[in-house]
Order: structure tokens, then C-alpha cells, then sequence
């Protein structure tokens, strides 16, 4: 028999949809990915895009936290002994209950718990509010389900503020969510009680869902206090919760987050993880119910870290001609003004890497509100970000 066909042969493959290659590429992935080439051709470059936390997680250093019989697919919700510590722990910080068999979803870190919660809160064509910084993948998820993005500037006094009347001023018929994110990336505002306040009587007049991104819930600062907007009043049940062993924990490797939610939100975020993921794994979800036991010591032993990492750096930052920032309230980024430079962010941070060979994101990562920030992650070891800052004094001097 031969393998030959009647109809004339087309060499080239069948068509790629637009779909996900329209979404703009991850800003934060795109400069690890600059570092990653460069320190694979010898330069060296100090990176404060991103980087490895430091100290770094215990808990994968230990084997019997891989028991054998966790090597299998199990739970799309997540395994019933991490759901119910982590309701525990939501109990803890956040004084809300949430029902560990029906409230919560394990999913593979933060970020997945964001895609399948706007797909089952909005339709094709509905609209979500996103503030403007914000973190970069919640625009790319608002299109991905179908959605528009609607950006809602950050208001600027001596710092970013969630503006109420900002967001009140940019719903429509068609509004549906709003996507809050405190501690902030970038900015590394905490939001106050009145700022939160504000913005839940902007969700509760319109009937909006709030994903509430608190990623960075464990580190806030100088007495400033992580409050979710789930627990003010009426907000329970019109909010998803969205937290991480990303950062918390220094388990960005883990690929472990959760949301907390009422049950039907809940139920469908489940059924996108039976056709998606399966689950997260579940020797990964043994690491984290491992972390989440120790989580009072660690919790304060990475927040004095990091605290002496934002300390060292505002104080380099200082002496740095033409910089200006506001001190960091929480999360572990400075959000630097570079205006005085006269050049945009995207300018300075290709200026910064070429003459200093140091990695920051440009502020337009996260939005046209960005123009005239460069991010500084200070996530890694100490003597980097004290390397890096000695560099960029040398070159803007
Ligand atoms: C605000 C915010 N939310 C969520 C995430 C997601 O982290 P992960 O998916 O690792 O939990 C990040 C990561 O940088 C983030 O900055």
C-alpha cells in the first residue's frame, strides 16, 4: 500500500488561533528571560526583576514530606487535610469561616486561581475593573475569559491610593468584578480600612464580584495591617479570596495558592481543575500543609528578613541622584519614580541593564499608570540588592 493521498500535499502546519498569542507577554517573565540569556553568555547581572527568595523554604529539603502514596491524581479541590488547615488558618487572620469541604479550592499557585474565577463570574463581553498599576496577569485573564478590562488609575497624593470614586466612575451595565490586590504589586501600598470600605460599597451598590489578590498578605509594615475586603460587611459572599504559598512561604516553586469563596464559586473553579489540571500536586500540597504548621516562626522570621532588605534598600535608595519613592508599606518591591531622569521607564530600565548590567521591571509592566516607576524586587539575598543599588548609584551619579 502507499502512503500517498489524492489531494495535493501542504507542507506548512494548519493555523495557530490568536486566541492566547493576543495576549500581551508577562512583563516580570519577559525581564527573567533578558537575565536568564545574558548570564548564559557569562555577563553578569545582578537581577532585581525577580529572583530566588531568600532564606528559602525548608520544607523541600526534606524527603518525608514525599510520602508514596501522595503520587497520585486525587482531589480537583485540593487534598481535605490542606483544605482544612488552610480554613484554620483563614479563621485565624481573617476571622471569616469558611467551610473546608465546599469553600475552598486548592489551585497551582495564585495565579490559576484567577482565570477560572472570572470565567464563572462573567460572560463573553462582560466588563472587570482593574486597578491601574496592577499586577500583570490580570488584564491578559480578564481578555482570556472572554472579558473586557476596564483600567481604573490609581490616585497619586505622596502615593498610590485606591480611588472608590475612580472605580464607582467606571462601572457600566456591564460591570461584573473587580480585581483588588493589597498589599499592592507594584506599588507595595497596604489599603486601609477606609480605603476598603470605600471600595466594598462600590461592589455592594453595583452587585460586583471582588477577586481579592492577598498574595502578599504575610508582609506588611511599620504598622500597617493586612485587612481582606471579604471580611467588611456584606462582602463574605460577593468576594473570592485569592492567597499563596508563593510568597508567604518562599514556595513560589511549589505552585500551591487557594481561594476562599462561597460554594457555587467554588464548585465551578473545581470542575475547570478536573478538565485542566486534575489537581495541584499532591506531594506539593504535603509541602505546603508542612509549611502551614510552621507558619508562626517562619512567618516571623521572613518578615524581619525582608523588613531588613526594604530597610537597606530605601536607605541606597536615597542616595541615588534623580530617584524618589514612597517607603513600602508591604509586599517586598520599591516602586521608584524616575521621572527626574527625563526618560521613560521602558528607556531607563534598557539604559540600566546596558551600562550597569542590573534588572528592574519597567513600571509600564503593570500598566500605563507605571509610566515614570521602575520596579525593584527585593525577594533575593541581601548582598544583591546592595550590589545591584551600588551599581545604579554608580551609573545615574
Ligand atoms: C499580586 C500577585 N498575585 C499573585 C501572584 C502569583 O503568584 P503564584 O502563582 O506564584 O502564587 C503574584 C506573583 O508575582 C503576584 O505578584
Amino acid at each position: 500500500m502507499t502512503l500517498t493521498s489524492t489531494t495535493a500535499v501542504i507542507a506548512a502546519s494548519p493555523p495557530v488561533g490568536g486566541r492566547l498569542l493576543d495576549l500581551p507577554p508577562s512583563g516580570t517573565m519577559a525581564i527573567g528571560a533578558v537575565v536568564r540569556g545574558l548570564r548564559s553568555e557569562g555577563v553578569n547581572v545582578i537581577s532585581l526583576g525577580g529572583g530566588m527568595a531568600e532564606p528559602d523554604a525548608p520544607w523541600l529539603r526534606d524527603p518525608i514530606q514525599f510520602p508514596a502514596d501522595r503520587n497520585v491524581g486525587s482531589d480537583p479541590a485540593g487534598e481535605a487535610d490542606l483544605r482544612a488547615a488552610l480554613a484554620a488558618k483563614l479563621g485565624r487572620d481573617l476571622g471569616l469561616a469558611y467551610d473546608p469541604a465546599t469553600e475552598i479550592v486548592v489551585t497551582t499557585g495564585g495565579k490559576q486561581a484567577v482565570l477560572p474565577i472570572l470565567l464563572s463570574v462573567i460572560e463573553p463581553g462582560d466588563e472587570v475593573l482593574v486597578l491601574d498599576p496592577c499586577w500583570v496577569t490580570y488584564a491578559p485573564a480578564v481578555q482570556l475569559a472572554g472579558g473586557v478590562a476596564r483600567c481604573v488609575p490609581m490616585r497619586y497624593d505622596g502615593g498610590f491610593r485606591l480611588d472608590a470614586d475612580a472605580l464607582a466612575a467606571r462601572v457600566t451595565s456591564k460591570t461584573r468584578a473587580m480585581i483588588l490586590n493589597s498589599p499592592h504589586n507594584p506599588t507595595g501600598r497596604v489599603f486601609t480600612t477606609e480605603e476598603l470600605v470605600a471600595a466594598s460599597s462600590v461592589a455592594c451598590a453595583n452587585n460586583l464580584w471582588v477577586l481579592s489578590d492577598e498574595s502578599f498578605e504575610k508582609f506588611v509594615f511599620d504598622g500597617h495591617r493586612h485587612l481582606s475586603i471579604a471580611a467588611l460587611d456584606g462582602m463574605r459572599d460577593r468576594t473570592a479570596v485569592i492567597q499563596s504559598f508563593s510568597k508567604g512561604f518562599a514556595l513560589p516553586g511549589a505552585r500551591v495558592g487557594y481561594l476562599a469563596a462561597p460554594e457555587p464559586l467554588c464548585r465551578s473553579v473545581t470542575r475547570f481543575n478536573e478538565h485542566v489540571t486534575t489537581c495541584v500536586s499532591p506531594l506539593m500540597q504535603s509541602v505546603a500543609l508542612a509549611a502551614l504548621k510552621d507558619e508562626a516562626e517562619w512567618s516571623d522570621l521572613l518578615l524581619a528578613h525582608y523588613r531588613e532588605k526594604r530597610d537597606v534598600a530605601h536607605e541606597a535608595l536615597a542616595r541615588v541622584p534623580g530617584l524618589r519613592f514612597t517607603p513600602a508599606e508591604g509586599g517586598f518591591y520599591a516602586f521608584v519614580d524616575i521621572t527626574a531622569h527625563g526618560i521613560s521607564s521602558k528607556e531607563f530600565t534598557a539604559r540600566l541593564l546596558e551600562t550597569a548590567r542590573v534588572a528592574v521591571t519597567a513600571g509600564t509592566a503593570f500598566g500605563d499608570g507605571g509610566e515614570g516607576y521602575v520596579r525593584i524586587n527585593l525577594v533575593g539575598p541581601i548582598s544583591d540588592i546592595q550590589e545591584g543599588l551600588r551599581r545604579m548609584h554608580e551609573a545615574l551619579a
